[in-house]
């Protein structure tokens, strides 16, 4: 018997498909993918599947087609956007195929922070500014546990990444600022990261949600709030220093 294949196929450009990816894609059977966040040129690789769009299936369905096709010993994919190991609710459909007897392997993908960093031309560890990066979301139907709060997690003034949030971007603004972070702080939206119609919208605490309503953008966006974005000040790193020595490189500087 076959296995089943999760598969991250990325933010969207067909380009940041990793070669494992495209291969399986290219041979795949049966396909389920997360529809409204792959675009159609991705799909498209999927040449001879037959495809399934898991938005308009529940959980049932999902198992039932990834197990009966598994146990044809069809080549059956499930097809996740960005990684599959950031939200996208996997642990549940893992552990019923390894209650079924079916293996699994999962190949990872670039996750939408990711693209959105560099659409930013951002690097999100600064040194001198933070060392630190927090993903999260806003809480909504999904709830998050309360020692996530966002103003808690705020204290730390580390680079904080939101998902599945920018229609809470208000509530976000209001929690980091009870955090801590001053109105000054840089906020970035990234809406369809790597995508053709992608945006990139940048402000403060101040006036982000202002760009972002105008901008009409409710979905599909990556939130990146911190000094990162447009530091003030920062350090070089120690690693390319001349007078730092480490393991494949001993100092440039003769004492
Ligand atoms: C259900 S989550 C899946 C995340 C995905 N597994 C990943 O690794 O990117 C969907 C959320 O991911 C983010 N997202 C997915 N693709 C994106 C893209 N190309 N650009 C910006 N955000 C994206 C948005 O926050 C969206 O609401």
């Amino acid at each position: 018997m076959s296995k089943v294949y999760f598969v991250g196929c990325g933010p969207g450009d067909p380009e940041l498909l990793t070669i494992k990816a495209k291969k399986l894609m290219q041979n795949a059977d049966v396909v389920v993918y997360s529809g409204s966040l792959i675009p159609p040129e991705i799909i498209k690789l999927c040449k001879k599947a037959k495809l399934h769009d898991a938005a308009k299936l529940v959980r049932e369905e999902i198992f039932d087609i990834l197990k009966t096709n598994t146990r044809k010993g069809k080549l059956v994919i499930r097809l996740h956007d960005g990684d599959p190991s950031i939200y996208g609710a996997i642990r549940e459909q893992t552990d019923n195929l390894q209650k079924a007897g079916i293996d699994f392997e999962i190949i990872p993908g670039i996750t939408s922070f990711l693209a959105s960093a560099a659409a930013l031309g951002s690097e999100l560890t600064l040194p001198g500014v933070t060392q630190t990066i927090i993903i999260t979301r806003a809480e909504s139907r999904t709830k998050v546990p309360k020692h996530e709060k966002i103003s808690e997690l705020a204290k730390h003034k580390a680079t904080m990444i939101f998902y599945l949030s920018i229609h809470l971007l208000s509530d976000i603004v209001k929690q980091v600022i009870e955090g801590g972070y001053p109105k000054s702080t840089p906020v970035a939206a990234v809406y369809r990261a790597s995508w053709k119609d992608e945006k990139v919208i940048t402000g403060t605490l101040k006036d982000i949600v202002k760009k972002v309503r105008e901008e009409k953008i409710t979905r599909t966006a990556i939130i990146i709030i911190g000094d990162i974005i447009n530091p003030k000040s920062y350090e070089y790193s120690k690693l390319y220093d001349k007078t730092f020595s480490h393991g494949f490189r001993k100092t440039k500087i003769k004492s």
